[in-house]
């Protein structure tokens, strides 16, 4: 996780947030290449939901909602973590956490290890974040920062029942940012107090509710390891009955071998028709499907697969690290997919002279037409390859002095390190068709 940590910041992936006022814990600001990472991950996901099926609209919710929202859904009176306080060193702990947390005093103890901690008993604390609306803090302005973007969907059901005209099973996707006051943070990414949430609603005749929990446990399984995550660092794990959310009668949580262990990278869940019905139940709307043609109407079932942009983009980049060495001199590369990776192409002068560097903007301009590509022109070329190679980006033109003569360049793999001579008018096809090409991560063969 250092090694992921420290090649975030150096390479303009991740910063602490706020530092120059000495940081806010588990709050991150993305940089160049992390902002260009995250858009692909998020462009995939809609990919995947919008434009290989015909069964999926978009939505974006607003992220304060009406306060209601939150009683009808159960997060005003459920959503809490237990937590303990310690009188001695005054940090505060999850009861249910205490194992991998360190004491205050003794970071190699747990807290309530030492004869000096003085633990509180555990008391529920509600994760949501409150805030007013309006000037004036008064009976009624409270309003909170969503916890999850799935509320936002329940609450436009009925906007979509009549603009849509889709008929479960259907789903109504979004991205977007959610918020909880985490007291267990820390992990670089995998945990924060503000994160952006992939989550898609699949609405369902209730009895096919099973069926249709299957599918998305096997699609999303396929989605990752579409992407490159290596099989044997994921799994799904079926929640025990003690683990499972206020509203969900069952869940698999797709799980990635992170640096910390097994963790969740995305939870499927069957939230039945608890939502709907409590919507209905709190604002005194009916929201329900009703069949035009044979009057027929019930609550649909609910599968959600929910997803985390942040912790996508940890499990990537964990997985794409790796250190080689070429010709006796060490790399560190990221092997991302390169629909993932945020650069396709570099473009490389070999020096900066003789017509070199004019011909490789040309071919800049033609390239970035296409694809995300970056110039770079200074320094040896060994060196802007490492740097390449440090962002992940899977292919560099390089510029030489035949280039003058015949207008080809050569084209090298991060990957494979072989280098190809290709004329200039084929270098789009090119890396198009390489673009499109399935990608295996070659940490599996190594
Ligand atoms: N609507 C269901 C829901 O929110 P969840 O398991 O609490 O379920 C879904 O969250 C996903 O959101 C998680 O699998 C994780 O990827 C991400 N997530 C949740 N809390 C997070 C946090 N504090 N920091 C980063 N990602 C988080």
């Amino acid at each position: 996780m250092d090694k992921i940590v420290s090649l975030s910041k150096r390479r303009g992936f991740v910063f602490p947030s706020s530092e120059i006022y000495g940081g806010l814990g588990s709050s991150y600001d993305y940089g160049h290449y992390g902002v260009l990472l995250k858009n692909n991950v998020k462009g995939q996901w809609w990919r995947a939901m919008l434009q290989e099926r015909d069964d999926i609209v978009a939505l974006d919710s607003a992220i304060i909602q009406h306060p209601r929202t939150w009683e009808a859904s159960g997060h005003l009176a459920g959503f809490t973590d237990p937590l303990v306080d310690c009188r001695t060193c005054k940090l505060r702990f999850r009861a249910d956490h205490l194992g991998q947390s360190a004491c205050g005093r003794k970071p190699s103890k747990h807290p309530g290890e030492t004869p000096e901690c003085d633990l509180t008993e555990s008391r529920d604390f509600n994760l949501m974040f409150q805030t007013t609306v309006g000037p004036v803090k008064e009976e009624g302005s409270t309003v909170y920062l969503r916890p999850e973007t799935a509320q936002g969907i329940f609450l436009n059901f009925k906007n979509y029942m009549q603009f849509s005209r889709k008929k479960p099973p259907f789903g109504i996707a979004q991205i977007g940012k959610s918020f909880r006051n985490e007291i267990t943070t820390g992990n670089f990414i995998f945990r924060t107090r503000e994160f952006e949430q992939m989550e898609m609603e699949f609405f369902v005749p209730p009895p096919e509710a099973g069926k249709w929990h299957q599918h998305w446990m096997s699609a999303r399984m396929n989605w990752w390891t579409s992407l490159g995550l290596r099989p044997d660092h994921l799994r799904l794990r079926a929640h025990d009955d003690d683990e499972l959310s206020h509203y969900s009668s069952a869940t698999s949580d797709v799980e990635y071998l992170f640096p910390i262990g097994w963790s969740e990278l995305e939870g499927i869940a069957n939230r039945g028709d608890f939502d709907l019905t409590q919507h209905a139940k709190f604002s005194g709307q009916k929201l329900e499907y009703v069949d035009t043609a044979t009057g027929d109407r019930y609550v649909p079932y609910v599968i959600e697969p929910a997803a985390g942009v942040d912790r996508a983009m940890l499990a990537f980049l964990v997985d794409a690290y790796d250190e080689d060495e070429i010709e006796g001199e060490q790399r560190t590369v990221l092997r991302l997919h390169p629909v993932l990776a945020p650069v396709k192409v570099a473009v490389l002068p070999l020096v900066r002279k003789d017509g070199q560097p004019e011909l490789a903007a040309e071919v800049f301009r033609e390239l970035r037409d296409h694809v995300q590509t970056e110039y770079d022109e200074g320094g040896a070329i060994g060196r802007r390859y490492r740097r390449q190679d440090e962002i992940g980006t899977p292919w560099a033109v390089t510029i030489d002095h035949q280039s003058l003569e015949d207008q080809t360049v050569t084209l090298r793999d991060r990957d494979s390190l072989k280098q190809v001579r290709v004329p200039i008018g084929e270098l789009t096809d090119v890396i198009r068709g390489r673009l499109s090409e399935p990608w295996r991560s070659p940490k599996l063969d190594a």
